[in-house]
């Protein structure tokens, strides 16, 4: 399945180039330039963007699916325009756009990469001297670093203004560095190009979001927030689950901070990966408070259907109030293909002739397919384990063998082989969860004694 999805992607992404391709040779048709130029043109960025389309596959092929959508309509259209745009000058080109839509939405250093091909292609298309690159490349470069400071909305029309100064002093260096003669005009369109260019980077991101469901970090700061409705039903009818929530975000957070990712989405991910909870709050230990445990009356098979049923219902409640698909993710996977272990077990240690399989004990999946979700699963777990061990054994060198049993049990099981975390990413994410209980002894910050 994961394959398939990475050859229609592949294909997908080689087939908008050749189109862009196509597109960009009426160009040079029109121009008039001879068949032996428009051939060796064309072969020099064929090559290029086999080059690209190698670093993509090495690196990027997991994003998600509407990411890379995102990611070849952007830059095939933009870049199209950018050559039919810049036959009157190269400073009205939209290349600028493309870097810092990509930055924003997708990833920095993929930004880069695709921006440095963009360049080299409408360089090439339409022979432009070498003051367009040593003006774009370093610009672009530096978009796609400022831009992502923006998401802190406040910060728009410093960065909007920062970046437009910078530029214009730069395209005047590099004019002067090339011994060329400055038109007054230049400078004013680098700066209405670059603002330009921010402001409806911001302005479009509203509409990227409905299209293509990215989920802006003004939407996450909302789900954050402790008035969100599912979070007020969690905190009053399931308060065990709220805490432990809480607690698995933390980790969770500080883990993604550690081996690169977003610790916003994972955050809110941590936050409401349990909500399915809500359905039978008291079937789940941290909201017992001691009290009667309703599984002594059930058959083990029914507890754990009620048990594994709380991912559908997380899934479904998260639908209703119409959470960020990838936070629907989260919720599905943070479980994987785990087996309820300790139901199972009890199922079979009757000797009642019936032998249990595996299969009514398993939660239906899928696996974490990103390190985020990962993150949220082996959280989840110590948490759970830490929250059930009696105050005694609550230490941190208990709590470092527990990181370290279940980071090996959940790879051992396999339930991280579909998701791109590496094995040597392991013990930073083990690090990160002592640094927080470390801070929460430190702090002599108590457990809530829910159990
Ligand atoms: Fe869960
Ligand atoms: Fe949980």
């Amino acid at each position: 399945m994961v394959k398939l999805q990475i050859r229609i992607r592949s294909l997908l992404l080689i087939l908008a180039m050749l189109i862009m391709l196509v597109l960009m040779n009426f160009s040079m048709v029109f121009n008039q330039l001879e068949f032996g130029l428009i051939f060796s043109r064309n072969l020099m960025i064929l090559s290029l963007m086999t080059l690209y389309g190698y670093y993509f596959f090495l690196f990027h092929r997991r994003i998600p699916f509407n990411q890379t959508i995102f990611l070849i309509l952007i830059s095939t259209s933009l870049w199209t325009a950018s050559v039919f745009l810049g036959e009157t000058s190269f400073l009205f080109m939209p290349i600028l756009v493309v870097v810092m839509l990509i930055a924003i939405n997708i990833d920095q250093q993929l930004a880069i990469i695709t921006h440095l091909l963009g360049v080299a292609i409408i360089g090439i298309v339409l022979d432009l001297p070498l003051l367009f690159y040593l003006f774009y490349l370093p610009i672009g470069v530096f978009s796609a670093l400022v831009i992502v400071a923006v998401k802190e909305r406040r910060k728009i029309v410093y960065v909007a203004g920062l970046t437009s100064v910078i530029g214009v002093l730069f395209y005047i260096l590099v004019v002067f560095m090339m011994g060329l003669e400055l038109n007054m005009n230049e400078p004013i369109l680098v700066f209405a190009n670059i603002g330009l260019t921010i402001l409806l980077v911001i302005g479009s991101m509203p509409l990227w979001e409905v299209i293509f469901q990215f989920v802006t970090p003004t939407k996450l700061l909302e789900l954050i927030s402790e008035d969100h409705k599912l979070l007020q039903r969690l905190m009053e009818e399931a308060p065990g689950t709220y805490h432990h929530s809480k607690m698995v975000a933390n980790l969770a957070q500080r883990a993604t901070k550690a081996v690169g990712g977003d610790a916003a989405l994972t955050k809110v991910g941590a936050l409401y990966h349990d909500v399915g909870k809500l359905k039978d709050p008291e079937y789940f230990i941290e909201n017992q408070n001691g009290g009667p445990n309703p599984h002594d009356q059930i058959a083990a098979e029914s507890s754990a259907q009620i048990i594994i049923e709380h991912v559908a219902y997380g899934v479904k409640l998260a639908k209703d109030h119409k959470l960020p698909k990838v936070v629907v993710e989260l919720i599905k996977e943070h479980h994987g293909t785990s087996l309820v272990g300790y139901f199972y077990h009890k199922a079979n240690q009757y000797e009642d002739g019936i032998v249990y399989g595996e299969a009514a004990f398993r939660y239906p999946g899928p696996k974490p397919s990103t390190k985020e979700s990962a993150i949220i699963m082996l959280a989840d777990c110590v948490e759970a384990y830490v929250r059930s061990l009696d105050e005694e054994d609550r230490h941190l060198e208990r709590i470092k063998e527990i990181i370290k049993e279940i980071s090996n049990q959940k790879f051992m099981e396999d339930q991280l082989d579909a998701c791109p975390l590496r094995m040597k990413e392991l013990p930073l994410i083990a690090e990160a969860f002592i640094q927080v209980y470390n801070g929460m002894y430190h702090e002599r910050v108590k457990y809530p004694t829910n159990r």
